[in-house]
């Protein structure tokens, strides 16, 4: 049977106390709606609807290409009304899931034991709380079945004693939705459209409604409030940590790392404290990430280590290469097999033959670097002459003596040494020492300077 998802995403999110829409705030390093939109692509539906309102153009340009339907609710009047506008855009017959784009956590697994009650009737998805306030509670008769959902503000004290909630997600088929639709008030406690109201329309006409139950509740857990998506973050990187762990990853303190993307491990891999990873990153065997680094989009070969305080950055890193404290490889640096980065020095750009070094202070961009060169202490590729960018070459087996000056675009040759402290603005001929600077002189007799007076 074809599936269709609508995602309600049109609330603003007051408490957030935030310009930025509820479901573009981040939950590890993405979108709300975005785990969301993931989970329902998980599922194959045929269609997604998102309903969005609350700064409906930000919300969508944050998601381009994500072949999904938009509906407009200019005006939030409930979540009744919310599913209504998504109606003309829902082929007429199938099942229809609805999910919040406020929820991210919801598991895949969960919601396809709710599509499988819903063949009975009406699923609906709920959760036994031990502090229920705020929320609908679900109301069984005598034989277990869901009879209603009263919202907390219209609920008696007898009700609201009541632990078992809405989780606000159900699958139903699409002729039923769009019939019980009309049906639907605004005459309750907040001047709302109730989509809660299809359970006691459901039941009028005998069909059964399903409770199916959540086993974990933050998956039916909603971002209302900073405090709320804090809680979720460190949910989410719990969950990410203990998969590390299964993996056979050895984290120093799976309290301490945050994964905001893909992380993807070899064998004997270890990560020490406070390490951030972003995009996709993935970690050879026997890889070891030092205290503090953050790692984006980066892949490091098997047996690198990357030292303390290093920030990678849109790069590939051989295999046993050694990079850090403090290094800074920004986006292109290509690092083949046993290459050292050392403290201060910053790649951009930059392809790095195998076994070159550059251990300490160098700026390195636009550069072409054969094998085994040595790039000495300050080192500076002038790349950038006020107007344009320029490669500089190195070829294999070069030495670079220390404060270097090398002025793009310039090739040093094969097998080159170039005297510390040049400027070098000139191509150099192949395994020849090229020194350019002002001649050291002393000057005999000379006193120091004597204050006046
Ligand atoms: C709703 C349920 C309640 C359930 C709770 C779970 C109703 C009437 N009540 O509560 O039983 O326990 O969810 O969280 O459905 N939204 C729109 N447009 C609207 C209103 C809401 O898109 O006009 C979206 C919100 O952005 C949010 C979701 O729907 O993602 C739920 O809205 P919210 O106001 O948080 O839920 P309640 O109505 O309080
Ligand atoms: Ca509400």
């Amino acid at each position: 049977m074809a599936l269709q998802i609508v995602i309600l995403a049109a609330g603003q999110g007051k408490r957030m106390r935030s310009g930025l829409p509820k479901v573009l705030h981040p939950l590890a390093g993405r979108p709300l709606l975005a785990h969301v939109l993931d989970t329902a692509r998980a599922l194959k539906a045929r269609r997604i609807v998102v309903v969005h309102g609350h700064g409906a153009e930000a919300v969508r340009a944050a998601f381009p290409d994500a072949g999904i339907a938009w509906a407009l609710q200019p005006e939030q009047l409930g979540t009744g009304h919310a599913v209504q506008q998504a109606m003309p855009h829902l082929e007429a017959g199938g099942d229809v899931l609805v999910l919040y784009g406020d929820v991210p956590l919801v598991r895949e697994a969960t919601l396809r034991r709710l599509l499988e009650a819903a063949r009975e009737g009406l699923a609906v998805l709920t959760v036994e709380l031990d502090d229920p306030a705020g929320y609908g509670r679900v109301l069984r008769d005598q034989a277990g079945r869901v009879a209603r959902i009263v919202e907390h503000k219209d609920a008696s004290p007898s009700e609201r004693a009541v632990r078992e909630v809405n989780a606000g997600f159900y699958a139903l088929s699409a002729p039923r939705l769009a019939g019980w639709l009309k049906r639907i008030t605004n005459r309750n406690a907040q001047k709302e459209y109730y989509l809660t109201d299809i359970v006691a329309l459901a039941v009028a006409e005998d069909v059964p409604v399903i409770g199916v139950r959540a086993e974990d509740e933050w998956e039916v857990a909603g971002v209302n409030s900073k405090r709320e998506l804090a809680a979720l973050e460190r949910r989410y990187q719990k969950q990410a940590a203990e998969r590390l762990l299964d993996e056979g990853v050895t984290l120093a303190d799976p309290a301490r790392i945050d994964v905001r993307g893909a992380l993807q491990c070899g064998r004997d891999v270890s990560i020490d404290v406070n390490c951030v990873f972003e995009g996709r990153v993935t970690l050879g065997d026997g890889a070891r990430v030092g205290a503090n680094c953050v790692l984006r989009d980066v892949t490091v070969g098997a047996g690198t280590e990357v030292f303390a305080f290093s920030h990678l950055d849109s790069s590939v890193i051989g295999a046993r290469c050694r990079i850090g404290p403090y290094a800074r490889l920004r986006p292109g640096a290509d690092l083949a097999d046993e290459v050292h980065i050392g403290n201060f020095v910053e790649i951009k750009a930059s392809r790095l033959g195998a076994a070159s070094k550059a251990n300490h202070l160098a700026y390195i961009g636009d550069a072409e670097l054969g094998a085994r060169v040595n790039v000495g202490a300050g080192t500076i590729t002038c790349n950038y002459d006020g107007a344009e960018k320029h490669r500089t070459v190195i070829e294999d087996d070069c030495f670079i003596g220390s404060d270097a000056t090398l002025v793009a675009p310039v090739r040093i040759a094969r097998g080159s040494y170039i005297g510390a402290g040049s400027t070098i603005s000139k191509d150099t001929p192949p395994g020849q020492l090229t020194v350019a600077r002002a001649k050291q002189v002393s000057v005999p007799g000379w006193k120091p300077p004597k204050k006046k007076g």
